[in-house]
């Protein structure tokens, strides 16, 4: 006799191992937004001119990918959900702790309490800094901005001049905030990147485990798929 609908229910939720551990291979929007912001940033900050065309659309990208992960952590899978990483420091400080003496951490089903922290940190510092180039350029949109430079190039230089008669040149007091914010806060990105990676080698060392292959293509040893069955 197949079993009453409720109890079936109960069944499948129980919690098993796969259940509480994180995925062993996240989701092509976390994985595609994770790679995708890592590589601005690392562009931005450290290869391209500031300001220049390429500058601004590869910020305007890292835009629509965090857009995109926010949305994400409200309909996407359980282990992508902000309610799957809640920001707590206190439990971020007894992680931590715990991996300092030696403990075996418990599993999480997305990132542990002190990931967890390190990515709002990272979303937060680049809202700062998407927000303070947005203030800078006017809301000017790449297209935007090939325009101005390339009529500037051609020579007409009233394309330096914005609607409200500021020239380029004359930044106001508000501009020239949002341009120290934005270095200050691209700073603590390659700040918080160093941590961050040092941290995934760090953990997964002390819990011997791979925290890298989820995020590229996946774990596909079979040690891994055995302990998650
Ligand atoms: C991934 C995100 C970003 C990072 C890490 C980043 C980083 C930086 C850094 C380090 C500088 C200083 C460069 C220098 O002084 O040579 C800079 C300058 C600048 N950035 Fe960004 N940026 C990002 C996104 C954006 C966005 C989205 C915009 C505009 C929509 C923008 C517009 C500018 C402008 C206009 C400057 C020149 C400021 C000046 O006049 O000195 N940036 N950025
Ligand atoms: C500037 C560079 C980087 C930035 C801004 C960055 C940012 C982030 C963010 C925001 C997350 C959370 C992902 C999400 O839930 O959507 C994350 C997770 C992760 N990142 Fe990065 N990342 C960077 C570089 C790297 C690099 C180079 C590696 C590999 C060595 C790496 C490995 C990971 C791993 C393994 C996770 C998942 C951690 C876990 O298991 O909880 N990241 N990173």
């Amino acid at each position: 006799m197949a079993p009453p609908r409720i109890l079936a229910a109960k069944a499948a939720d129980a919690p098993t191992v796969a259940a509480t551990a994180p995925p062993s291979l996240w989701d092509p929007v976390v994985r595609l937004s994770h790679w995708g912001i890592a590589a601005a940033v690392v562009l931005n900050a450290l290869v391209n001119e500031g300001g220049s065309l390429a500058h601004v659309s590869i910020g305007w990208g890292a835009m629509a990918l965090l857009l995109m992960r926010l949305i994400w952590g409200v309909l996407g899978p359980t282990e992508a959900r902000f309610s799957a990483f809640p920001p707590n420091p206190l439990t971020a400080i007894a992680h931590l702790r715990g991996l300092a003496s030696g403990e075996r951490p418990r599993e999480y089903p997305s990132h542990n309490p002190a990931g967890a922290l390190m990515v709002y940190a990272f979303w937060a510092a680049l809202t700062v800094v998407i927000a303070t180039g947005l203030v800078m350029t006017g809301g000017a949109t790449p297209m935007q901005v090939a325009a101005d430079k390339a009529a500037v190039a051609s020579g007409d230089w009233a394309a330096l001049v914005k609607d409200d008669g500021e020239e380029d040149g004359e930044d106001s007091v508000f501009k020239e905030g949002a341009e120290e914010m934005h270095e200050i806060a691209a700073n603590l990105l390659l700040i918080l990147a160093a941590l961050h990676i040092a941290g995934v080698f760090v953990e997964g060392r002390l819990i011997r485990r791979n925290l890298l292959a989820p995020m590229l293509l996946g774990s596909k040893t079979k040690a891994e798929a055995k302990r998650r069955q």
